[in-house]
């Protein structure tokens, strides 16, 4: 039995976490900023569009990028390289004179929430002990869930003084401290043992395991590096098909699920729903944004215990059923503020569904399920994939709504959620307690 020194571990995590808290942070804070924006540069609806979604073509970009960049140079470097990225960007918009130079640093903003949305979790995954993995590669969808809404509260508090620049410059902090913190770190063992580098992976795995267990993992991992070719084509290979399906497959129905129509549009839905004036729907906002926190909180304590296919088929029961009755309730038109009641309610109990479900769920099992060699390439078509689908959800939403009304929209969520479920049950396996070598090995 492995002793873990699970204090340094949970360290290291949370440093590297703060990757995630940046990518929740920068994606959600687009959302209250944009009002005083569109205000202050006298934008179009175009415009606005264009402003909302340039860090989404920025996180395409650098999701698809940085996927050999992590193989070739290691995943320390990368993850180093977003940090400055996220403060560049953060220095950048909060300066913007013009929108052009807005959508510019944006996209600098999305490159580094591209490339930390998989480096991070593949890092994470990297260095954990099996036994804590799920919980700790989680880590990182939970300071995701806390960036989104440190972000709405700063929102709120900025826009009682209008300054949508202070809301970009408060990334400052927690880039710098990614920064500082990553030259702390090691690079990941199983890395640096596929670039041949066998003392310093061992000094590595020295600070996660005890030193009598180094001898055993390395040669796992050695042994894992020695049957594959090790390049993109192996993944289109048949041995490692289903590798390939499930993780485009979790990426597609991560996103084409909703989960994002909830988290931009919140306030927007909630005033569709009848709840009036500018702070309610905020403050149901926020309430949205710490129901997700406390229940990843769950899933990061539930996942290595209970396993991910339970969490994840269960979540999405939820997902369906709240998206369903979202759809009714805007179907049956239900009067006297009932409708706003239902729409909290079916809201809140989705997000909670996705945070135990699919929210940890995807980038979990995308950080596990490839073999060592492929590992940073493969993660990156899947998560380039997932930012594809999320811009596409996020930039037809509101046309679905106008033409087809919102029951429909919401229903046709749900049809995609009964889909995920029917995928995951056929397809996604239970990687719980296995060392990532022994999943790799899963694949024959
Ligand atoms: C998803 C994001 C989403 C967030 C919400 C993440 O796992 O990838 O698109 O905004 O969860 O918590």
């Amino acid at each position: 039995m492995k002793r873990l020194y699970h204090p340094v571990v949970i360290l290291i995590a949370s440093i590297c976490a703060l990757g995630g808290l940046l990518f929740g942070y920068d994606t959600g804070v687009i959302s209250g900023a944009i009002l005083l924006i569109r205000r202050e540069f006298s934008l179009d609806p175009s415009t606005v569009e264009i402003v909302v979604s340039a860090v989404l073509v920025g996180a395409i970009i650098g999701s698809c990028s940085a996927g050999r960049l992590a193989d070739k140079y290691g995943r320390r470097p990368v993850i180093l390289v977003c940090a400055f990225l996220f403060a560049i960007g953060s220095i950048w918009t909060a300066l913007s004179e013009s929108s052009e130079t807005l959508v510019a640093g944006r996209v600098i903003v999305g490159l580094a929430i591209g490339a930390a949305s998989f480096v991070v979790p593949l890092y994470l995954s990297e260095i954990s002990p099996p036994q804590i993995r799920g919980g700790l590669v989680s880590l990182n969808q939970l300071a995701i869930t806390v960036g989104i809404l440190v972000s709405y509260l700063v929102d709120l508090a900025f826009a009682e003084i209008g300054s949508w620049r202070g809301m970009m410059i408060a990334a400052l902090l927690p880039s710098s401290v990614l920064a500082i913190g990553m030259f702390f770190l090691s690079e990941s063992p199983r890395w640096l043992l596929k670039k041949g580098r066998e003392e310093d992976a061992k000094r590595a795995l020295m600070r996660v395991l005890e030193a009598s267990d180094v001898p055993n993992e390395i040669a796992a991992i050695r042994g894992s590096l020695q049957h594959q070719a090790g390049t993109l084509r192996d993944l289109f290979e048949a041995r490692l098909r289903p590798a390939l399906i499930i993780g485009l497959g979790l990426a597609f129905f991560q996103q084409a699920t909703g989960i994002n129509t909830v988290i931009y549009y919140a306030p927007t839905l909630f005033q569709m729903s009848g709840l009036s004036g500018d702070i309610v729907p905020i403050i149901a906002s926020v309430g949205i944004g710490i129901v997700n926190v406390a229940l990843t909180c769950v899933a990061v304590s539930l996942l290595d215990r209970v396993g991910r296919r339970p969490l994840i088929l269960t979540g999405l029961i939820g997902m369906a059923l709240s998206l369903a009755l979202l759809g009714f309730a805007f179907h049956s038109d239900a009067k006297g503020g009932a409708l706003g009641i239902i729409a909290v309610i079916s809201m809140m109990f989705y997000i909670a569904s996705f945070a135990i479900s699919l929210g940890p769920g995807f980038w979990l099992l995308i950080s596990e399920i490839y073999p060592l060699k492929i590992r940073g390439v493969a993660m990156s078509v899947a998560t380039a994939f997932s930012w594809m689908i999320n811009f596409l959800v996020a930039s037809t939403f509101l046309t679905l709504i106008q033409r087809f009304g919102p029951a429909a929209t919401f229903w046709l969520f749900a049809i995609m959620t009964a889909f995920a479920w029917l995928f995951c049950l056929i397809f996604v396996p239970e990687t719980k307690g296995k060392t990532l070598e022994e999943i790799e090995a899963h694949w024959g």
